[in-house]
């Protein structure tokens, strides 16, 4: 295990909250020092334009934004940081691609996505196939929360333009077999372009798109303890050089008159407008925080502390708690949401809360997997690096009180 004693002097929140429980880091993850740091120093020393300014500072600035473009590129395993296009999350990018994917969609095309996304996953391509009079295929589950091959296979056939799924539930905590289901879409129909949702694998255990052997992938930095508003969309560059872009503006130009406009290469002519530049270095700090730990040791540290909370909510709750999502370990990641009997998921997370224990409850942005699980919200806890075996001590001892005031009623 990971010591975590040490790693939450890196992360200041826990020093204006010593007593913190933050299980909340499937909504955002905590920011370290460095990530503050590198954010203030940007505002502070060089808050200059990237890609535009002639004179040193804003040098500095397009240098120091292109190194974490570099290092992303990377991190993530792709071929070059061409590939590596910055939006400002997850969801920015799902609709990016969707956008750029949009020209190549006609009646009667199928695309297809799984009954465990995310809104940010599902509602771009719910909408793309209504203006194209697609036809959306949502892949179901098996009981488990694992996608059910079965349906998959029947899902995908020669009509299959795009076949888009999360790497990670946000919900259900199930890792799905990035590669392998890849290499299954493709061998019924070579041509479906997959786009991976990595918003809840990126930060949390070792992943490669070249390896998965994505056409796209999307996450956002916010999840991996960089700021909020930076995101990335990784894009093979065999496709993104044929995409025109969808976002029109400035820094995207490379001439332009009254008849006719020549862009900017792959990734600067999807990033239209001045970016996020203090946020995209400092998820630069982020990076080099997190390749330091190793992502080996971030999952086997919060694998192991989520099989120790599944074990501790199941001998303390016994029939009265439902953990959805998969039974087995290995398939799991740190995200585990339930229901406990009698008491509702809102009013577990507001009297946590009032304990200084972080949980999300409600529908967590899946209705369509709520509606499928019958279930109208659920109690969520997503374990990070800075998490311990006090905290989910501390968080089951409050759930015990929780629900004895609510026997008692
Ligand atoms: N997508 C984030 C979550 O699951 C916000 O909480």
């Amino acid at each position: 295990m990971l010591n975590t004693s040490q790693i939450k002097k890196d992360f200041p929140l826990f020093t204006h909250h010593p007593d913190l429980v933050y299980l909340d880091s499937a909504a955002t993850a905590l920011k370290t020092q460095g990530v503050i740091d590198a954010e203030r120093a940007y505002l502070e020393e060089y808050s200059t334009n990237v890609m535009r300014g002639l004179y040193p500072l804003a040098e500095t600035a397009t240098e120091k934004f292109e190194m974490t473009r570099e290092k992303m590129a990377t991190f993530i395993g792709a071929k070059s940081s061409s590939e590596i296009i910055f939006t400002s999350g997850t969801t920015d990018a799902l609709n990016l691609v969707s956008k750029l994917l949009a020209s190549q969609i006609e009646k009667g095309d199928t695309l297809v996505t799984t009954a465990m996304e995310h809104h940010s996953n599902f509602l771009p391509w719910k909408e793309l196939a209504k203006t194209k009079s697609a036809d959306l295929h949502i892949v179901s589950l098996t009981k488990e929360g694992m996608i059910d091959r079965e349906s998959l296979k029947k899902s995908i056939d020669e009509h299959t333009k795009i076949a888009s799924f999360s790497a990670v539930s946000n919900v259900l905590g199930t890792i799905n077999p990035v590669k392998e289901i890849i290499a299954l879409i493709r061998s019924i129909n070579p041509k479906t372009l997959i786009v991976i949702d990595a918003a809840q694998a990126v930060c949390h255990m070792p992943m490669s798109v070249s390896d998965w052997d994505a056409d796209f992938v999307a996450f956002s930095g916010h999840k991996m303890f960089g700021p909020t508003g930076t995101g990335i969309l990784y894009g093979k560059y065999s496709l993104l050089e044929t995409l025109p872009p969808v976002n029109f503006g400035g820094g995207m130009v490379l001439d332009s008159c009254a008849e006719d406009t020549l862009y900017k290469e792959s990734p600067y002519c999807f990033e239209a407008g001045t970016p996020n530049i203090g946020g995209m270095i400092a998820l630069g700090s982020a990076i080099d925080y997190i390749e330091n730990i190793g992502l080996q040791n971030i999952h086997l540290h919060e694998t192991t502390l989520a099989s120790y909370a599944i074990e501790k909510l199941k001998e303390t709750f016994g029939e009265d708690i439902s953990i959805i999502g998969p039974s087995k370990k290995e398939k799991r990641s740190g995200i585990i949401a339930f229901t406990l009997a009698n008491v509702h998921p809102h009013d577990i997370a507001g009297i946590l809360g009032e304990q200084n224990i972080c949980v999300r409850a409600g529908e967590h942005c899946t209705t369509p997997l709520h509606h499928s699980l019958r279930l109208s919200a659920t109690t969520r806890l997503s374990l990070s690096i800075y998490n311990n075996e006090n905290d989910i001590d501390k968080f089951i001892s409050v759930l015990k009180e929780i629900q004895a005031m609510f026997l008692n009623k």
